[in-house]
Order: structure tokens, then sequence, then C-alpha cells
């Protein structure tokens, strides 16, 4: 498997990747996730088209550098081999010989003279179980192993700088050391905090917290940074103290040092496990009835009295959050949990920082229903609980809870981002796809007159929408968009059938007759003259788009559109693509990674579709970033176009939420399940058909969607 994905990667990419000496696999991304949690624990290796664990220091997804060193010191000489640390004596570096990432684990294997170190970064993705996948916390592990057959004196040292816990490094920092049962921890934070804020996407509250087991020959030292490495390197242990002189993040540098003497190894050493976290409490601000403010903590608090005990089960449990993360790699996700009163919320990172964006949920759909679509419900119920107090004035769906996060406090003036076809159509997609999911009726049960307020909307609004914008904001408002009222009429339909669970024949009914009513009506407004495709927008001929939308029929098995339409735009699709993918639409020639992967779980031909998937891989591996993934990029020449490590990503997952149980709802012949052009049967074929290059792509789709989950899943885990 993997001399497959590395010879395809190869042939993507060419000479950029030439100057790189080490294998990888899948693939070497932008960017590398090392510790990646939450909005505020998020540390990246930024790559271009390939830099060793110990060319660069880590970044926040930003692109701020947080310090994290490391050495490794055999016989006497000490290599670095995590960031660029400088020390005032003579020091080598490890030379990087392998790199593969999977959707929790980035692990290189670098060479130190006579031994190799295996480094594993783990940042656990545990969906079904709410107190695991609420811990801020990652791994950091490091194992010895001599290359040569012979014995070898070891040991192993990193810190972390004052850098995880500000984006302004004029800032006062203090911290201490402690030793809690046999657990070495330092603690950072800033001197003066504020609760809710952030500086360049910073929290400014909290405290940082790095650990160690006080295993024989484990030392810790805080200190000046080229002081606290020089003595290791020197000494190759720390001297158990520490500094007492708070001051600013960049003033001599304070590092936290942690250092463990492994003595002669002969063979492969036992890992030198470090925990990284960073806790705030409270975490999230939350608007209930008359404008009544809650703050709410991490879901972890429900069993954990403080962040040590939390430490304490953690740090010595890597080896079995690694088996469970092995599985979860594996695809091997199922199942449930109920806590019906957990509600998440999550950051619209890199775009805007709003609270539980509707429209950056939506796209990332796929990953909820992959992964478990509880989690799903639990990212609607505060826009439902807010929307149900009455203190949204307007007749369509929220944009957001709030414009920054993690303040939810709604918009009780009404003057959200306006995106009201856009949104009312997401909420009631997300819903029923939900309950289809789960069989939970909640959600419809509940806020059965929330959704009929938005289908209301949607009946007068959106077969000739108004000018607006959608989700696309940044490519401008546009009159009569066909995407969006694709959206708003599968929402009329999608509010048929809540009706029908429900038991309200009548409303299912009428409902299903003005969707179907409005599809004819739509087919005349948005085809192009010639017959050849859907337009951008009604009448302009010239105009087309990805009318991603119509996955959600698809999705939800609702099936109105015809398969003519579907036919139509696969065809099209293949005469307008550029190298990199086919464009947003016809104003740019932009795209959105998330909106291909859509698109190319709707199209009806396999050519079509693995273009659009590997066109999206081409692009993440093409080295012309050193950024966290980004889902807006160029598809002319590969280029990111800004956006970076956002949900959106989820979207990746597409393919692999379209399941066989959603299609057997499909009852009208359109969906050719047996067909070489169906998509489940190419994501479920592990076989596949022909030159076996759908089926590596698709799996190269899985895996860089994957490999943000961590970023995805795990910024909202709040009660
Ligand atoms: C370490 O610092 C934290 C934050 O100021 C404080 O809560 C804790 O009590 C300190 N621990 C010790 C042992 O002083
Ligand atoms: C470490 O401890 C040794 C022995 O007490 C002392 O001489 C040395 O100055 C200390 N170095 C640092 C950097 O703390
Ligand atoms: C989930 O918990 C709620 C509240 O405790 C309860 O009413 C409901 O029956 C539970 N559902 C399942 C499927 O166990
Ligand atoms: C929108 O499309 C409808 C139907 O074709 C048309 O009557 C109307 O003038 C269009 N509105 C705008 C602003 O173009
Ligand atoms: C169907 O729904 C529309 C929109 O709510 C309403 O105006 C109409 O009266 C309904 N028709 C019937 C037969 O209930
Ligand atoms: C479904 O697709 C397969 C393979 O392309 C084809 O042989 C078969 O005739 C199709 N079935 C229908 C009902 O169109
Ligand atoms: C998988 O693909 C192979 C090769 O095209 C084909 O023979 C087999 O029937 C397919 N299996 C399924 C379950 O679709």
């Amino acid at each position: 498997m993997l001399p497959l994905l590395a010879a395809i990667t190869f042939l993507f990419t060419g000479l950029a990747h030439a100057a790189v000496t080490w294998t990888a696999a899948p693939f070497n991304p932008a960017s590398v996730p090392l510790a990646v949690r939450t909005p505020y624990l998020s540390a990246w290796l930024p790559q271009g088209s390939g830099t060793a664990l110990n060319a660069n220091w880590p970044t926040f997804w930003t692109g701020q550098i947080v310090g994290w060193a490391g050495y490794v010191r055999v016989d006497g000489t000490a290599y670095s081999f995590l960031g660029t640390p400088g020390t005032n004596t003579p020091t080598q570096k490890a030379v990087q010989k392998s790199f593969e990432f999977t959707s929790t684990q980035s692990t290189f294997v670098l060479t130190a003279g006579p031994v190799d170190i295996t480094v594993n970064f783990l940042s656990p993705v545990e969906p079904n179980n709410l107190v695991q996948q609420s811990l801020p916390f990652s791994y950091l592990s490091v194992t010895a192993a001599p290359n040569d057959g012979k014995s070898h004196s070891v040991q192993v040292y990193t810190d972390i700088s004052a850098e995880w816990i500000s984006g302004d490094l004029t800032l006062t920092a203090t911290w201490n050391t402690t030793t809690t049962g046999d657990i070495i921890t330092h603690q950072v934070q800033l001197q003066n905090q504020q609760a809710f804020t952030e500086n360049r996407d910073r929290i400014q509250q909290g405290s940082a917290f790095y650990s160690i087991q006080n295993a024989q020959g484990t030392t810790f030292q805080s200190g000046e940074d080229q002081v606290v490495r020089s003595l290791f390197v020197s000494q190759g242990s720390l001297n158990n103290t520490q500094d007492t002189n708070f001051r600013a993040v960049q003033d001599r540098w304070p590092v936290f040092g942690l250092s463990r003497d492994l003595g002669s190894i002969s063979s492969t050493s036992s890992p030198v496990v470090f925990s990284i976290g960073h806790v705030r409490d409270p975490a999230v601000q939350y608007i209930v009835a008359n404008g009544a403010l809650q703050e709410r903590s991490t879901f972890f608090w429900t069993k954990f009295s403080s962040v040590q005990d939390l430490i304490s089960s953690f740090l010595p449990a890597y080896s079995s959050a690694l088996s469970r993360a092995k599985a979860f790699d594996a695809q091997d996700s199922s199942g449930a949990f109920n806590a019906s009163d957990v509600l998440l919320f999550m950051k619209e990172i890199s775009s805007d920082g709003n609270v539980n964006t509707v429209d950056v949920i939506f796209p990332s759909w796929p990953l909820f229903l992959y992964t478990n679509p509880t989690l799903g419900k639990q990212l609607l119920l505060p826009l439902f609980e807010y929307q149900a107090t009455g203190q949204y004035p307007n007749k369509w769906s929220v944009h957001d809870m709030g414009a920054n996060y993690p303040k939810a406090l709604g918009h009780n003036d009404g003057k959200d981002e306006p995106m009201p076809v856009e949104e009312s159509g997401n909420m009631l997609i997300m819903t029923l796809s939900y309950t289809q999911r789960t069989n939970d009726k909640s959600l419809v049960t509940t806020y059965f007159d929330l959704l009929d307020q938005w289908t209301q909307f949607l009946i007068t609004d959106s077969l000739i929408p108004a000018n607006q914008i959608s989700t696309d904001d940044f490519a401008g408002s546009l009159a009569n968009q066909t995407n969006l009222a694709i959206k708003g009429i599968i929402g009329i339909k999608a509010m048929s059938e809540i009706a029908a669970l429900v038991g309200d024949n009548a409303r299912a009914s009428n409902y299903s007759s003005i969707a179907s009513s409005y599809v004819s009506q739509w087919q005349n407004f948005a085809t192009s003259s010639d017959k050849k495709h859907l337009t951008l927008s009604y009448g302009d001929d010239s105009s087309w788009g990805l009318s991603y939308n119509l996955y959600a029929d698809k999705l939800l098995g609702t099936n109105i559109f015809p398969s003519s339409v579907f036919e139509m735009q696969t065809a099209w699709y293949s005469t307008v693509a550029n190298s990199f993918g086919v464009p947003l639409d016809t104003r740019h020639t932009y795209t959105k990674s998330d909106w291909e992967i859509w698109t190319s779980a709707l199209v009806t031909s396999a050519t079509v579709r693995n273009l659009l998937i590997s066109s999206v891989r081409k692009y993440a591996e093409d080295g012309k970033s050193s950024q966290p993934l980004g889902d807006w990029y160029e598809t002319t020449d590969g280029s990111v176009e800004g956006f970076r490590a956002r949900p959106v990503v989820g979207g990746h997952l597409a393919l692999l939420a379209l399941s066989r149980s959603a299609l057997a709802t499909t009852t009208n012949g359109e969906q050719n399940t047996s067909s070489s052009a169906g998509p489940v049967s190419t994501v479920d074929n592990t076989t596949s058909q022909g030159s076996g290059t759908s089926h590596t792509t698709a799996i190269a789709s899985i895996t860089i969607s994957s490999f943000l989950l961590s970023t995805v899943l795990t910024t909202f885990m709040y009660y």
C-alpha cells in the first residue's frame, strides 16, 4: 500500500519534493499537525515543500512560533531533533529519515549518530467518548534504538517556551513546577488574564501544562532558553531548579525543560512520554433566556476535580490512547453516546472567529455523520436553544452564535452576517439528516415550530432568491443564485419529511408538492439556453458554478432533482476543469476543497469524480504553502487563498458520509448503486476498478481530511 501511494505522490509532485531526503507517507502536507486539540492548543510544523522536524520552529495555526525544542544526547554528543534551538555549546542536527501521518498521529524517525529516534505526536480523536474528547491535551513520545547493534548512553530533552500562552510576547508570564504523585508538571500562564478574550487568535486566559512521569533519571528546570538547553547539552541532565524571575515571554526567553536519562541502551528503549495541554476555565460565555449569560466549563470537569488529576490520568495512558488512535486511524469508528445536555461550541477558525457558524457546520457535516452524528446535534443545539428563546428577531435562521469565539452571545439585534436562504436551508437539511441517521426525533419534535418558520421563509424566498450572499461570501452577493435555490428547495422538502416523521401528513404533502413544483420552475430558470449546464444565476447563460448543494438531495435520499440535472452537470465539469480542479464559479478561478469533494460525491461518472478528488489531493501536497491545509485555493496553479485550518475540511468526508443506508432510501432508481459511477461502490470497494487510480485518490481524500479531524472535532467540547 505505502509504496503505491509513495509512487503516486512522486508522480503528482515531480520536482517540488526533489529536496526531500526522507520517505513520506502518504505525502508531505503543507503543515504537519503536532499538538492540535482546541483553537488554542494548535501547534504545527510548517513544511512547505518539505521541512524536517528540526529545520523549523513549530507554529500556532496563524504562523506564530510556539517554542518547542528537543535534543537527544548520544554518548555525550547532543543532536537537535525538534525546533531550531541554539545553545552556547555546539550541537549536531539529527537527520530525518522518514515521516508518516495518520488521522491522529504524526511520526518522524531521525538518525542521531549511532541511534535512531522515533518521535510520535499523538492528538487523540475520541468521538465516542466525550470526556476523552474534551481533554485539551496531546502527547509527544520519543523512543531511541541503536542503529549499529551496539550499546549507547542516551538522554532525551524537550522544552516549551511561554509562547504557548500568548501571541503578545511583551506580556509577563508566571510559572511554577510541581511534582504531584509521580508526575512533574510545568505550569505557565499570563500574569494578567482576561476571560473570554483573544489577542491574535490566542486566548488571554488559562495555563499551559507540560508534564512527564518522574521515572528514574528524570530531571526538570525552568530558566532562560540558552542556559537550560546548554546545561542539558553539556551534562545530559537538568538541575531540578526553578527560575522565579517572572518576566515577559520574550525577555531572556523562559523555557520549561524536562529530561530523562535512559542510561545505556542496547535495544529499543521504552518511550519517553510528555504531555502538553492548554486549559482555561470557564471556557465559553453563552446567552440564555432574557439576555442572561452563563459561563460554561469544559466537559472533562464532570470527571476530574483538578488539572493535576486530569494529567495523572492522561499521561500514563499514552499506550492505551495510542491503541485507540490506531483503531480510529483504521476507520473503525461507530456508535453513539448519550449526553443530551451537552452543547458544543466551535470556532470558525481563520475566516472570522464566529461561534457555531451554521454555514461552517454545514460543509463539515459529513465528518459528524461519519464519526458520530450526535456531535452534529450538539453543535446545532445552541442555535436551536437560542432561537427558541425568541431573542433573535429575524424570521430566518441566525448565521452564528456570536461574532467572537468564545463568546456565544447571540445576535439580539438581528444584525448577524445575513445569509437567510443559506442558513435556513442548512438547518433544515442538517436536522433531517441527523434524525435519519439516529432515529432520535428530539430535535424535530422540540423545535418543530422554528423549523416550520424557516420553511415558510424558504417557501417565499428560495425559488427566486433575492440579492444576497451565500456561504461563499468572499465571492460576493448575487440575485437568483441557482445553487442557493437548490438548497432552499431541498430545505422545503426536508421539512416535508420532518412533518411526516411527527405525523403531520397534511403539511408533509403540502410542502412536498411545493418543493416539486419549485423544482420544475427552477429547471426553467436555471438551465442555460443551450441546455449544457446550470447557470450561476438565472438568465446568465455564460455563467456556471459548482452546484454542490445537490449533494443534500443524495444525502437525504429526497431525490427531487431529476437525474438529468446530475448528468448534465457531470458532463459540464469535465469540460471546465483547470489543472487543480473545477473553479467555484465563473466569477473567479479559485475553488473550495470542501465543495470540490462534495461535488465529487454527486457526479454520475467515476472519471469526473476522480478528477475532482485527485485535484484536491494534488493541491494538498503541492508544497506551495506551509500553512495548515486551507480549503480555499486557486485552480490554475494550486496556490492557497488564505483560509487555513478551518473546520469546513470535514467536508472531505462527503463520499464516506453517503452510506448505504442513506442510499437504501433512494427508491426512484436515480442512484444506480451497482454502477461504477455510484459513490458507495467506489469508496467501499477495496479492490476498486480499472487502474486503481480511483481507489488511491479516494484513500488520499480520506487521509487528507482525517489528519485534520483533530482540529475539527476538538474545538468545542463544553457543557
Ligand atoms: C502554581 O501556579 C498556579 C497558577 O498560579 C497556582 O494555582 C498553583 O497553586 C501553583 N502551585 C504551587 C505549588 O505553588
Ligand atoms: C547546575 O548545578 C550545578 C551544580 O550545583 C551548578 O554548578 C550549575 O551552575 C547549575 N547550572 C544551572 C544552569 O542551573
Ligand atoms: C438519553 O438521555 C436522556 C436524558 O437523560 C433520556 O431522556 C433519553 O431517554 C436517553 N436516550 C437514550 C437513547 O438512552
Ligand atoms: C430573478 O429571476 C426571475 C425569474 O427569471 C426574474 O423574474 C427576476 O427579474 C430575476 N431577478 C433579478 C434581480 O435578476
Ligand atoms: C401550504 O403551505 C403554504 C405555505 O405555508 C400555505 O400558504 C398554504 O395555504 C398551504 N396549503 C395547504 C393546502 O395547506
Ligand atoms: C447500473 O450500472 C451498471 C454498471 O454501469 C450497468 O451495467 C447497469 O445496467 C445499470 N443499471 C441500471 C438499472 O441502469
Ligand atoms: C469491486 O470492484 C471489483 C473490480 O472492479 C468488482 O469485481 C467487484 O464486484 C466490486 N465489488 C463491489 C462490492 O462492488
